[in-house]
């Protein structure tokens, strides 16, 4: 279904945007890790036994396309998903691969668990692989805030991955993954204070029931046909929809509340303050945010752009002359996120209005679960 997606690539970006420093080396170099790349001592320098939970979803299908595109070194693939699932086939590296049923005894042998088939199953299950010894990464928000659990963005902490005394790494949430790459770069350079952000998310944030939804709808409503919405709570064809996850008392959705709590424990910044407003937009794929930080240190547009040089995983995309800035279609399929827009707010000081761009289910979930895996 993913590759049914229309994404047309822009002119001007190259078709893959894997930035040359974006190598597994400077990754485990920034983690100070003192083994070099393609050694693996947490697998006991075997190539390991990859099980993927939810193997069947849009991030569980991401993440076997992402282990064969960057080499990762699969001694044997196991593909887990529910019942409902079992005889489906999917290739890996020439083969063909069944999906097995997901049940406690799914673990033993496994070396490394990766988790993609909701919070109740990674709280049911993850435990339990890892008690057999795999290393799990678990996409969901089961075990993020958990003190004993690293949550971690290679390009921003990858050092966390060194302390898992659950023998569990969580990967954040897809949101917060993409605005903290782009506001990384400029709290190392200008330190970061205050965070007001509204996003834009696609459907297939909410799986392959959100694609189906926003398609159904549109075809139902070009035909003047009558529907319902079941993923969304209105109208999401044609619409946009300010309600991302439930309610919380504070007027807050639990995934506008992530952005805060997960922003702070990512770059250790228990102070940081950040208001966010998380929206659902007709997109098929990738999530765009547009923020606005407050820093401690004076900042302007040329110093942002300059901070991000030669920072892995996020590319300046912003000449407003040639109406350069970056778009959801833009970054589908690509591992790079895209910022652009940088401008220097004119309500606060010292403060940067900006817009970043990147594909949730890649960089937001499977490819950053990939690249945590590649520096442990
Ligand atoms: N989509 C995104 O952009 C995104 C981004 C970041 C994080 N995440 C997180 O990643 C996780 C998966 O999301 P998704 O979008 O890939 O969802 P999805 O497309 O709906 O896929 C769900 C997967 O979970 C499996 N599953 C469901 N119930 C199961 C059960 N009882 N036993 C075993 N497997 C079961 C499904 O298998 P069957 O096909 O057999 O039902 C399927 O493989 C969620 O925690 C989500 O919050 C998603």
């Amino acid at each position: 279904m993913m590759s049914n997606f229309p994404c047309f690539p822009a002119p001007n970006l190259p078709a893959k945007t894997i930035l040359p420093n974006d190598s597994v080396a400077s990754l485990r170099k920034a983690a100070k890790l003192s083994f070099p790349a393609g050694t693996w001592p947490t697998f006991n320098m075997n190539p390991p036994h990859v099980a993927i939970v939810g193997a069947t979803g849009a991030v569980g299908e991401e993440m076997r396309r992402c282990l064969e595109q960057r080499d990762f070194p699969v001694g044997k693939l196991t593909l887990l998903a529910s019942a409902r699932s079992v005889g489906k086939r999917f290739p890996f590296r020439g083969e063909d691969l069944a999906v097995q049923e997901l049940t406690h005894e799914s673990f033993a042998g496994v070396d490394l668990a990766l988790f993609s088939a909701g919070g109740s199953i990674s709280l049911e299950f993850g435990p339990s692989a890892a008690a057999a010894g795999a290393v799990v990464i678990d996409n969901s928000s089961a075990f993020r805030m958990d003190p004993d659990v690293p949550l971690v963005v290679p390009e921003i902490n990858p050092q966390a991955v060194k302390n898992r005394p659950r023998g569990i790494i969580a990967n954040p949430n897809c949101t917060t993954i993409i605005s903290l790459m782009a506001l990384a770069p400029l709290h190392e350079a200008f330190g970061l204070e205050a965070v007001i952000a509204s996003s834009y998310q696609a459907v297939s944030g909410s799986g392959a029931q959100g694609i189906l939804e926003l398609e159904e709808q549109v075809k139902a409503i070009t035909a003047g046909l009558p529907f319902t919405p079941k993923v969304y709570p209105r109208q999401i064809a044609f619409n946009v929809i300010p309600q991302v996850d439930a309610f919380l008392d504070n007027g807050y959705t639990k995934e506008e509340m992530k952005m805060l709590h997960e922003g702070r424990k990512i770059l250790g910044l228990p102070t940081l303050k950040v208001s966010c407003t998380c929206v659902r937009v007709p997109v098929y794929r990738s999530h765009s945010v547009s923020i606005t930080a407050r820093f401690a240190r004076p900042v302007d547009a040329d110093a942002a752009r300059a901070a991000y040089a030669g920072k892995p995983g996020i590319k300046v995309v912003d000449d407003p002359a040639t109406r350069l800035f970056p778009v959801p279609l833009d970054t589908t399929g690509q591992d790079t996120c895209l910022v652009g827009r940088i401008r220097r707010n004119i309500v606060l000081e010292n403060a940067l209005d900006l817009w970043v761009v990147g594909d949730q289910v890649r960089k937001g979930a499977a490819l950053n679960a990939v690249q945590i895996a590649e520096i442990l």
